[in-house]
């Protein structure tokens, strides 16, 4: 299969693009599309044939389930049993946007989503592109990030093209997507209810819209399974990652070891030059350097280096995402 990478400008979409990916998504097939996070790869979540494309062309394991992307509120009601006043609450705040909420599905949910379980997450993205896709595809979609599973999710369409060339009929190129971590997941079938997976939407402002809410990190280690994209390692780059708060001691022992090393440092230190070294600087702004760590890291890993270092991010909660998707790089098969 020949894989058409089509450009479209993010902030104003040309609907005759868009709608051939939606013609693809309305005859059962894949499309990659960029969201505010991460791109994702989506097919209709209501056609079961559909949704297991993704799961081929992603090598992904069928017991993990998938979020579903809707326009609205309205669209995910129709995908629930019961749309509690939590939910009402936190869609008004954080929706479109980067929060996943994890509810009881309804009987038309097909069970290859799902994972055979009774709940069902969904977010309505905020990305232009995306929403167009689901306007014009008039169906709700559903899409994991769009790389080979455990690998480290697409930023940009050249990323996606990476892994997937050839496994899929279309990517929607929109540019770099701009948030860079996967969505947060919240589980509101629990009281109260518990962040599944830290992201862009922090458990502070949560908990400003509902009264209680569970971090991740507070029993990460008694219920580490609980969400499948929980499991260890994930993010991953092939490069074995090393997350050091030594970052110059680290590089320095395994330069002497011969070995060939790639740095993610912080911007601002001054490291000179060194033979079998490649130094990227990242970003000391949160969001700055969210939206660039995939890329960095991909970019790492094509250099084919025996090593990547990471300088470790600070520990105030603002980094929690991004300190939990390193830590996962960071774990070896
Ligand atoms: O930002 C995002 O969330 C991106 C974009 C494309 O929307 N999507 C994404 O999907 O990261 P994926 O499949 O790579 O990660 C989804 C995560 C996994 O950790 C999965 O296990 C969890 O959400 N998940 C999905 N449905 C669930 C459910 N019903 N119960 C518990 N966890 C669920
Ligand atoms: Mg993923």
């Amino acid at each position: 299969m020949q894989t058409e990478v089509l450009r479209v400008d993010a902030r104003n979409p040309d609907p005759a693009l868009i709608e051939r990916a939606a013609e693809v998504i309305r005859a059962g097939g894949p499309v990659a599309f960029p969201t505010e996070t991460v791109y994702g790869l989506g097919a209709n979540a209501l056609d079961s044939g559909a949704v297991e494309r993704i799961f081929e062309a992603k090598g992904r394991h069928a017991g993990n389930p998938l979020i579903v992307h809707v326009a609205d509120v309205d669209s995910a009601r129709g995908l629930v049993t019961e749309w509690p006043d939590s939910a009402d609450k936190l869609a008004s705040v954080f929706w479109p946007g980067p929060l996943t909420l994890i509810l009881v599905r309804a009987v038309c949910v097909p069970d290859v989503v799902t994972a055979g379980g009774a709940t069902v997450g969904i977010r309505a993205p905020a990305h232009p592109i995306a929403r167009a896709l689901l306007s014009l595809a008039g169906v709700p979609i559903a899409a994991p990030s769009a790389n080979r599973s455990n690998r480290l999710s697409p930023t940009t369409a050249s990323h996606v093209l990476r892994d997937l060339d050839g496994r899929i009929e279309i990517i929607l190129d929109g540019g770099p997507t701009p948030g860079g971590i996967e969505s947060t997941v919240l589980d509101l079938t629990e009281d109260p209810p518990r962040i599944l997976r830290p992201g862009p939407i922090q458990a502070h402002a949560i908990s400003k819209v509902i009264e209680q809410v569970v971090s991740e990190g507070a029993e990460k280690e008694a219920l580490p399974f609980r969400s499948p994209g929980r499991m260890p390692r994930h993010y991953a780059p092939r490069t074995p990652l090393i997350v050091s708060r030594h970052g110059r001691e680290t590089v320095d022992s395994l330069l002497e070891q011969g070995l060939r090393v790639g740095w993610l440092a912080f911007a601002g230190a001054s490291i000179p030059p060194a033979p079998n070294l490649i130094v990227t600087q990242a970003p000391v702004d949160r969001n700055e350097y969210a939206a660039h760590l995939y890329a960095a890291l991909h970019e790492l890993d094509d250099l084919d280096l025996d090593r990547i270092v990471v300088d470790s991010p600070p520990d105030s909660a603002e980094w929690d995402a991004i300190r939990d998707r390193l830590s996962r790089a960071a774990v070896q098969e």
